[in-house]
């Protein structure tokens, strides 16, 4: 394939830099926002949940990468969904691809109004994003859980996708409940089929949803505001005695500024008074390790 402006192919640069080519953008009345991104080979490795790509918010040129430092921070992109080898033409892509040509997969998006992030929502299909990366610890199900319930924000629904295919493939059963007021409706088209989901209306509701969902659950995966993860570690030990190591994992949202252990600005604080790295040890944990 060429590798010409008019059909850029994805590049795993001489700085240990990827350079990315867009391929779509998730429309602006989705539930969350999702870059799909077409990667080089080999660039997803397995497992990807739980991990992160630092994106450059600005040309993805070799001398705006040298010279241009009056940008926005890179922005931490998470991986959404489970990476799909590019294996024949689709017409639907905006760019042309080959047999073995590299990876697809969809990566979260951080938040409408921010900057650096609107910035990379505004990319066109078939210009470049320049990614370091992955970084994070991968997050993988344990390998004889056979049922998963999911507890998430519809923003951050996406990040579990990885975990929420592995248990269907292993002809599990997925339940995902959002907690009040969350609108979940618009969810419903973005899951598997499979995914029971169960949408809170109320505290009341969600307290119920908990009692009938983590009695029977082999495994919790939770992305909810910080403060619901010490009141969810209290519902898990009323149900089921206690909290088992290795039973429910948590996305801990931190300020992942460098991404790889350098900058400190992504510190955790620890039920021993200690302190972790989320770019490093997260961003998602163990349930058991983050709350007393
Ligand atoms: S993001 Fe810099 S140390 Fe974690």
């Amino acid at each position: 394939m060429l590798n010409t402006p008019a059909s850029p192919s994805p590049t795993l640069n001489p700085d240990g830099t990827i350079s990315a080519v867009v391929l779509s953008v998730s429309p602006p009345d989705a539930p969350f926002r999702l870059l799909r991104l077409w990667l080089p080979p080999g660039a997803a490795e397995s497992p990807v949940c739980g991990r992160f790509w630092m994106a450059r918010c600005a040309e993805d040129t070799l001398s705006a990468r040298a010279q241009d430092w009056s940008i926005y921070l890179r922005r931490p992109l998470l991986a959404a969904g489970v990476p799909e080898t590019m294996a024949r033409p689709q017409e639907a892509d905006p760019v042309p691809n080959e047999a073995g040509a590299g990876e697809r997969i969809d990566l979260l998006l951080g938040p409408a109004a921010d900057p650096g992030a609107d910035w990379l929502a505004a990319r066109p299909p078939g210009s470049t994003v320049n990614l370091l990366g992955p970084f994070g610890r991968p997050f993988a199900l344990p390998p004889n859980s056979r049922t998963l319930l999911v507890l998430t924000l519809p923003a951050y629904a996406p990040l579990w996708l990885p975990a929420v295919h592995d248990m269907l493939d292993r002809g599990g059963r997925v339940t995902l409940v959002t907690p009040p007021p969350a609108a979940a409706e618009s969810l419903r088209a973005r899951l598997p089929l499979a995914v029971e989901l169960r949408a809170a209306r109320d505290a009341a509701d969600w307290s119920q949803h908990l009692a009938e969902t983590v009695r029977w659950a082999d495994h919790l995966c939770a992305s909810l505001p910080a403060s619901h993860y010490q009141p969810l570690a209290d519902d898990v030990r009323r149900t089921r005695f206690r909290v088992d190591p290795g039973f429910a994992h948590i996305y801990l949202e931190a300020n992942l500024a460098c991404g790889f252990g350098a900058c400190l600005a992504c510190a955790v604080p620890l039920p021993d008074g200690g302190m972790t790295r989320a770019c490093l040890h997260g961003p998602i944990f163990p349930l058991e390790r983050v709350t007393v």
